[in-house]
């Protein structure tokens, strides 16, 4: 008999106990020390395309509201929501006009309100997102600080002069495109952008840059925020003395010479700016989540602080980019695992392409897709997830230049077509636009929402939504998949990837085929101590039954039972 999504965990409720925080106030850890960020399943929400309430064709906050019980029943404990704030949208938000209040295209600081009460009720927590590095040129700080040489925020911003001849001051390069240098011709001078030419750097090196970005944080802690994702980070500070980057050998997407960015990202003072971060996240006992790209994990760890005075969740983004096999995965699981920090999984979001799209093959694309969620949602650590991801939303790319919304797709077309294809309306029904609104969607709805919705994945026990659903409800009451160690098994399958979570006297063992071939496994589960074990299979799709210690997976497959001494 073939063993599906099914599921037969017990819940069992965790004991909480009360304790001081680092800024003295109560904070809830549960039996084993760990605070409610360290179980949490995030779930990465994309404002403009999850639900539109006023069917203006982009997705709003009262739309997201409309939604809360949906991610409840899915198992979503926080909503981290991509930036909602006023913005002339030439990045959909990422260029901040005005950091404490919302963008009418979204609501109103009302429905904010509206939305953070809706999410207290069901236990759901509200994550922001704070753009650290960089405004818009709309923001009125911006638009005092290039108003003269002599402006109040002059010093906000990074202003220098060009090379002799009208040249900018180095060679440095926006990440977006193009010098990474503009030219005011009102006041003769070049400011900094690493991105967007609209989005202009912020001098973190002022101190009254630093007291503002610190305020802002306090402003939406006292409204009921419970942290932020952190845009960016890397990019905080520069080179004071401006020195030209070194070129290394290759051509970038945008056939420009490669740059070691040595002097304009990932400098030490960016650690001494997390820390002030952090310092009012704990008055607050919020957390920060940060978009941490790193060459390797020892680079990742860095975030964490030496003392655990910086980010409580750098997000692990080199899984994402390794090749899809069970040894790559065995291997960067172990080292994320005893590099000392909590791990914090991510598998797609609105940057990069779709994890269906990156990891399918053709023919076993919802196998797959299940199979990643196995995976990644049973690992020690926390999960961010991304919406639509639990459907099995494919990347809709654009079809031609004209249709890019998202700027550099524009730029690096065809090389690269931008980021519009990972960011296509949620998709809620098999009916018109997906269910997402009653009017033109800002981005065009992939035709996949026939078959992968909301509505019709609901219904089937065995669609990628239940998989998603029944791992997280494990997640959710299985003390082993909270607490549990993580010891990897059968180290030498280069086609099955095993390991055990382990607690008391209980562990889960979780199988995993990432072959596109049938495949045997075999267990001796003595050395980690759960030799005669009782076993319960509870949750599997393309698996057989365990005979004994053996069991076969079809392509694809998993296998998740319990196991009690
Ligand atoms: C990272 C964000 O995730 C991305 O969407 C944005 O374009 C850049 N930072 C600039 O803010
Ligand atoms: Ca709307």
């Amino acid at each position: 008999m073939s063993a599906h999504a099914k599921i037969l965990a017990i819940p069992v409720l965790m004991a909480a106990l009360l304790v001081p925080g680092a800024s003295g106030q109560k904070s809830e850890l549960d039996a084993e020390g760990h605070p409610w960020w360290q179980h949490a399943v995030f779930y990465e929400i994309y404002p403009r395309s999850f639900a539109d309430s006023n069917n203006d064709g982009i997705g709003d906050l009262n739309g997201i509201t409309s939604k809360l019980d949906y991610l409840k029943n899915l198992g979503a404990d926080a909503i981290w929501m991509t930036p909602c704030f006023p913005s002339p949208q030439v990045d959909f938000g990422y260029d901040v006009s005005d950091y404490e209040a919302i963008d009418p295209m979204y609501g109103t600081m009302g429905d904010f309100d509206k939305l953070s009460a809706e999410s207290k009720k069901r236990n759901i927590r509200v994550i922001l997102d704070f753009v650290v590095n960089h405004t818009s040129d709309q923001h009125k700080w911006f638009l005092d600080s290039k108003s003269s040489r002599t402006a109040a925020h002059r010093d906000w911003y990074i202003w220098r002069d060009g090379k002799a001849n009208g040249q900018p001051p180095n060679n440095w390069l926006s990440t977006f495109g193009l010098s990474a240098w503009k030219y005011d011709p009102a006041t003769k001078q070049f400011y900094y952008h690493y991105f967007y030419p609209e989005q202009p750097d912020l001098n973190w090196r002022n101190p009254a840059v630093e007291k503002a970005m610190f305020d802002t944080t306090r402003f939406w802690y006292k409204r009921g925020v419970s942290g932020f994702r952190l845009d960016a980070v890397d990019t905080l500070f520069e080179d004071p003395a401006l020195k030209d980057n070194p070129i290394v050998p290759g051509k970038d997407k945008f056939g420009r010479p490669n740059m070691d960015e040595k002097y304009n990202k990932k400098l030490p003072e960016v650690h001494t700016a997390l820390k002030g971060l952090r310092k009012v996240a704990d008055e607050y006992n919020a957390v920060l989540i940060g978009e941490t790209w790193t060459s390797d994990v020892s680079q990742l760890k860095e975030y964490y602080g030496n003392h655990n005075d910086e980010l409580q969740l750098p997000m692990d983004l080199l899984l994402n980019g390794l090749p899809f096999s069970a040894g790559t995965y065995r291997k960067h699981v172990a080292a994320m695992d005893s590099a000392g920090g909590w791990p914090v999984y991510v598998i797609t979001n609105h940057d990069i392409t779709r994890s269906y799209t990156r990891y399918q093959d053709g023919k076993h694309n919802d196998e797959i897709a299940k199979l990643m969620a196995a995976f990644y949602l049973t690992l020690r650590g926390t999960a961010i997830m991304y919406y639509g991801e639990e459907l099995g939303m494919e990347n809709n790319d654009p079809k031609s230049r004209d249709d890019v919304q998202d700027p550099v797709g524009k730029l690096s077309w065809p090389t690269d077509k931008g980021r519009d294809g990972e960011r296509t309306p949620m998709q809620w029904t098999d009916g018109k636009n997906a269910g997402f609104t009653e009017g033109k969607p800002w981005l065009p709805v992939s035709p996949s929402a026939k078959t992968h919705n909301v509505a019709t994945e609901e219904k089937d026990p065995n669609s990628i939504f239940s998989v998603y659903k029944n791992v997280l409800t494990l997640r959710h009451t299985e003390p082993a998949l909270i607490e549990g160690d993580y010891v990897s098994v059968n180290n030498d399958d280069p086609n099955v990837y095993s390991y055990l979570r382990r607690y008391k006297n209980e562990a889960f063992l979780v199988v995993l085929n990432f072959s596109n071939a049938a495949r045997p496994a075999k267990f001796d589960l003595a050395p980690q101590g759960f030799a005669a074990a009782k076993e319960q299979m509870v949750l599997a799709s393309g698996a057989g039954t365990m005979q004994g210690n053996y069991i076969t997976l079809e392509p694809f497959g998993f296998y998740i039972e319990k196991l009690t001494k």
